[in-house]
């Protein structure tokens, strides 16, 4: 393709995509709301929004491309690295600017904001207008700022807020050292989780990234990701209604379980995870759901093996967070447990099948790609899933799979992969026990 035809063919599919997404939120009761208003949609926060993920996805990737395709290419590499948007967020988010502003409809005039948050007047109207020129607050007179639907999103209660704390935080800092990281002897080449390009950071620091944060900051962080990310789409895709019981593998705060029950109360399901995460989600149990619907064990998954027999093993963010040789630990522990009809499911990134489209062509299973002359991994469309890649990395010296690399670790253990669900932005692969080493 030449690049005038690039062009042209971005132009349609950037013009088909906005239409698709408009369509969803007119499909959804309201059309989209003004960037300007507060108003806010039904949409905003379901978490199983997956049609409209899907059409950002394209536009989000497509727009990229065509911004760098036209625009001189010096100009597009500098301001990707002269990006400070990140560090203005995380102000706004920190002093609850969001939550100030939500009793001012009308706006604050930025003097006003200025003496109740003590940071000086022309310090915070450069970080306002920063984030007001990408839509985040409105200046809705000269040095008047109100909130509109973005800057809604930073308010402290939201399900992003942690997740926000912990990536402008440690992940940016984490980041920061990583170029020099790299080239230290000891650390660059170490796979060990006690030399993290996060460890590094840290100077006099000996532990792993698990050490450092407290398992509440992880749990809410992780949280925020998976509304964001719409993981919970799986529970309008997957027939979970052909099944009797689960396990949630390293179950967490319940994040998963919670709204499984909730939306599938036949379900028996089983919580597994350590002795000190059991023992602070049954404290909460019993404020979300039906106790009599879930199980709880407790254990190490290094150690033993979940409960044996259940019809599904879910898996949600935890393989990615560990070494290859610790991953197939933890599939072999979960495939010692799954019976010959067992499943064992795990969330997935679904187009982290790298840029080139000949890996995708080895596989037997049908993977989403982008249509031409998009990256077949709708590039900067898929952007959080790189970065969710390099906070694996940059965290705990893991990486996101392909599916090519989750399903050569889930031969090592055992397990073959048997279907793909697409939920947009993620996936779910499904895992039956290899024919040849099942019993
Ligand atoms: C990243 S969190 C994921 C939580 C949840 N699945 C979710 O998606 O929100 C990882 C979970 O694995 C659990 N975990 C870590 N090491 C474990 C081990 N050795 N045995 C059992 N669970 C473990 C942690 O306690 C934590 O709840």
């Amino acid at each position: 393709m030449t690049g005038p035809s690039e062009v042209q063919h971005l132009l349609k599919i950037i013009a088909q995509a906005a239409n698709d997404a408009l369509n969803e939120y007119a499909r959804h009761g309201e059309e989209v709301p003004s960037i300007y208003e507060t108003k806010t949609h039904p949409l905003d926060i379901a978490e199983t929004a997956f049609t409209l993920k899907k059409a950002i996805r394209t536009l989000e990737g497509a727009c990229n491309q065509l911004c760098s395709t036209l625009a001189p290419p010096l100009h597009t590499v500098i301001n990707n690295a002269h990006d400070y948007y990140w560090s203005c967020l995380r102000v706004a988010a920190k002093q609850g600017l969001a939550d100030i502003l939500y009793d001012h409809q009308g706006g604050l005039h930025i003097e006003v904001l200025s003496q109740r948050l003590g940071i000086n007047q022309d310090k915070l109207a450069t970080i306002m207008r920063t984030l007001a020129s990408r839509h985040c607050f409105r200046e809705v007179a000269k040095d008047v700022y109100a909130n509109n639907r973005l800057s809604l999103a930073l308010r402290s209660q939201t399900p992003g807020a942690a997740f926000l704390d912990l990536q402008t935080c440690e992940g940016q800092q984490a980041a920061f050292y990583f170029q020099r990281y790299l080239d230290d002897p000891t650390y660059g080449p170490s796979t060990d989780l006690k030399h993290t390009a996060f460890t590094y950071s840290i100077s006099g620091f000996q532990g792993t990234f698990y050490d450092w944060i407290k398992q509440n900051v992880m749990t809410r962080g992780m949280s925020g990701m998976n509304q964001v990310m719409g993981t919970l789409s799986i529970l309008e895709v997957f027939p979970w209604e052909k099944y009797s019981t689960i396990c949630d593998v390293g179950g967490g705060n319940g994040s998963f379980t919670w709204p499984l029950i909730q939306k599938y109360p036949a379900l028996k399901v089983t919580m597994f995870d350590l002795p000190e995460t059991i023992a602070a989600a049954e404290k909460v149990a019993t404020q979300k759901i039906n106790v009599n619907h879930v199980e709880f064990s407790s254990g190490n998954f290094f150690e033993k093996s979940p409960p044996h027999n259940l019809d599904i093993y879910y898996l949600r963010n935890i393989i990615h967070n560990w070494p290859d040789k610790s991953a197939v630990s933890i599939l072999e522990s979960v495939g010692k447990a799954m019976g010959n009809n067992s499943r064992l499911l795990i969330p997935y990134s679904l187009d982290k099948v790298g840029t080139n489209s000949s890996e995708m062509e080895e596989l037997s299973y049908h993977i989403v790609q982008a249509p031409l002359p998009m990256l077949p991994d709708f590039g900067y469309g898929n952007m959080r899933l790189h970065n969710q890649d390099l906070t694996m990395l940059f965290m705990y010296n893991s990486k996101e799979r392909t599916v090519v690399e989750l399903m050569s670790l889930s031969q090592d253990a055992g397990l073959e992969l048997s279907n793909v669900w697409d939920l947009g932005e993620t996936a779910v692969l499904e895992f039956t026990k290899s024919n040849n080493r099942s019993g």
